[in-house]
């Protein structure tokens, strides 16, 4: 049985990003209705950020060459540790279920919100593998960072999360659906360029129906 886990990160909660990630969820589920789905808002209930007991949890497991994360409670050897683990495990235990990890995150600041950093501090261990998982990004930016655009090489988004899911959790298939622009709303000085924000997100929700 397939299993979608989806996450969202926008602190708005009416979110390009939301709705498109809810879009693609919806058509997912209608496309695999026996699948299982967990949701996840990470804005409205935020991950802790990782502590001095998560970092020992993490040194253990390289430590000791535990790869499979089967063996990473084998870590959580004091009271401390234990807590850590706490937040950790249920956390975990989401990704590893998913064949989709499907993540709607604004822009925020040329790269991700810290909630969803929090998030994957809290997931991630040393030489962990999500091989054979996909991952889909549904992303909303205020600006347009698509290739040949001046502010192509800060967009830090896009490209930090791609060279993580491939690099370090050898995940080949990353898919992102942007819609650029969206401050063309809000900013009267953009106002010209609402017209490209628009065919942006007509765009974005197509791809997201696929
Ligand atoms: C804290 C914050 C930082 C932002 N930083 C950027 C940025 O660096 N680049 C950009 O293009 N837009 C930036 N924006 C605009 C958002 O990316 C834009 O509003 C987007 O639609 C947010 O996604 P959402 O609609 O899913 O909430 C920022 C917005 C906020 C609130």
């Amino acid at each position: 049985m397939a299993h979608l886990l989806h996450l969202d990160a926008s602190a708005r909660r009416a979110s390009f990003s939301r709705e498109l990630s809810r879009t693609y969820a919806r058509s997912w589920r209608a496309a695999n209705p026996d699948g299982g789905y967990v949701y996840r808002d990470l804005s409205a209930d935020p991950v802790p950020h990782i502590g001095e007991a998560w970092t020992e949890l993490c040194d253990y497991v390289l430590a000791n060459g535990i790869t499979d994360p089967a063996r990473y409670h084998e870590a959580a050897r004091t009271p401390a540790l234990r807590e850590a683990w706490k937040t950790v495990e249920p956390l975990l235990a989401e990704v590893l279920a998913a064949d989709v990890v499907l993540i709607g995150t604004p822009m925020y600041n040329y790269s991700i919100p810290s909630s969803l950093k929090a998030w994957l501090d809290q997931i991630t261990f040393p030489r962990m593998s999500l091989a054979g998982r996909s991952f889909v990004v549904t992303s909303a930016r205020g600006g347009a960072y698509g290739p040949g655009t001046p502010k192509e090489r800060v967009d830090h988004q896009e490209r930090y999360l791609r060279d993580f899911f491939q690099g370090h959790f050898a995940v080949e298939d990353v898919r992102f659906i942007h819609v650029e622009l969206a401050n063309a709303v809000i900013d009267p000085a953009l106002a010209h360029l609402k017209d490209r924000h628009e065919e942006s997100y007509r765009t974005a929700r197509a791809e997201a129906l696929r």
